[in-house]
């Protein structure tokens, strides 16, 4: 009796791993379509400088693609897997047109239609289309570094948590409204408006209502993100604010705020987004 318990124990779970298994490759088998969308005008115009800037600092891409842009390590470990950025050099994205990398950054589609893996694309669909085309041009100007690395696996826990719905990094396509049109920009000045739109870059680890909590789809050992509605919470002056994003001193907390709390990033913003980003979030209660 108890040896067929045992048994049947082990069909069941041998057949719970292969189907989690099979519906990950179903998954990755499917294709993609987004809405008709073409860069041709706003290539012609775009700011290479502030490609780079947002590349660097304000959307953090150098943090998985690298200073170079030949990509760097996301994720090494047994449980998730082997999850490097791509090369976004010319070596990997010669054949690939304006429009197909905007669809990456934009929709995480690549060009074969396939959802990207562990591209966060849903921070970067607030993007405008003048900004996408900055980034695009920005990527353009990169000198070719030769890709020598393996393709990217992922590992049990990492398929076990998409299939789920609980990584939605995975597979952002699925998770990306591919039918949204580019969003308008304010201008770059000092202003609530503008802050606001900074604040989307934020939204992926302290969520849409920055009330913070366990971060969808991340390393295990990261901490949670905190609530930053700041506006809840006198401590947070427009000084104390502009303070923290340069030290990483937490005035709550009174330490270092820890990774991913990506201080390096911030620490380089400028007075009109540290000031904006403020106004913003000092709105909220
Ligand atoms: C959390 C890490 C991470 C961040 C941050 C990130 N990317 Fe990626 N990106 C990836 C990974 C991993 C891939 C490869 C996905 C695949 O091929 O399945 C990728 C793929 C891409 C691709 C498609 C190229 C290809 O060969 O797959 C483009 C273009 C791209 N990223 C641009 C950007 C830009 C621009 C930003 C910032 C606005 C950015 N990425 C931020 C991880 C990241
Ligand atoms: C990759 C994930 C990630 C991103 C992106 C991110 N944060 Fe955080 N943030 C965290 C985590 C995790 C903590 C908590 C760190 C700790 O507890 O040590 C944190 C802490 C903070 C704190 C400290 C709050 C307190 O009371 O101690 C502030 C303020 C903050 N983040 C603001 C921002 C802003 C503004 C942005 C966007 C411009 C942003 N964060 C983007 C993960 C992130």
């Amino acid at each position: 009796m108890f040896k067929k318990v045992l048994i049947a124990l082990f069909i069941f779970i041998i057949s719970a791993v292969a189907a989690i298994f099979i519906a990950f490759e179903v998954k990755s088998a499917k294709n993609y379509s987004v809405i008709n969308f073409d860069m041709t005008e706003e290539m012609k115009t775009a700011d290479l400088e502030l490609g780079k800037r947002i590349y660097t600092v304000r959307s953090g891409c150098i943090d998985c693609h690298g200073t170079d842009l030949s990509g760097k390590m996301v994720m090494d470990n047994g449980a998730m897997g082997k999850i490097y950025g791509a090369n976004l050099t010319a070596d990997k994205l010669k054949s690939w047109s304006d429009n197909e990398i905007a669809r990456a950054i934009r929709y995480g589609v690549h060009k074969t239609n396939r959802s990207l893996n562990f591209m966060p694309s849903f921070d970067y669909v607030a993007l405008s289309k003048s900004d996408i085309a900055a980034l695009v041009k920005y990527i353009r100007s990169s000198a070719p570094v030769s890709d020598t690395r393996h393709a990217n696996s992922f590992g049990p826990i990492a398929k076990m948590l998409s299939v789920f719905g609980k990584m939605p990094v995975m597979f952002p396509a699925d998770v990306i409204d591919l039918n949204q049109d580019f969003a308008s920009k304010p201008e770059e000045k000092v202003s609530f408006e503008f802050g606001q739109y900074l604040s989307n870059s934020c939204i992926g680890c302290h969520g849409d209502k920055f009330i913070g909590g366990k971060i969808p789809g991340g390393d295990p050992s990261w901490p949670e993100a905190k609530n930053i509605r700041l506006g809840a919470n006198p401590v947070w002056t427009k000084e104390v604010f502009s303070q923290y994003l340069k030290t990483g001193i937490s005035p709550t907390t009174k330490e270092v705020s820890r990774a991913p709390m990506p201080i390096w990033l911030l620490k380089e913003f400028n007075e009109i987004e540290s000031e904006s980003l403020w106004l913003y979030l000092s709105s909220l209660k």
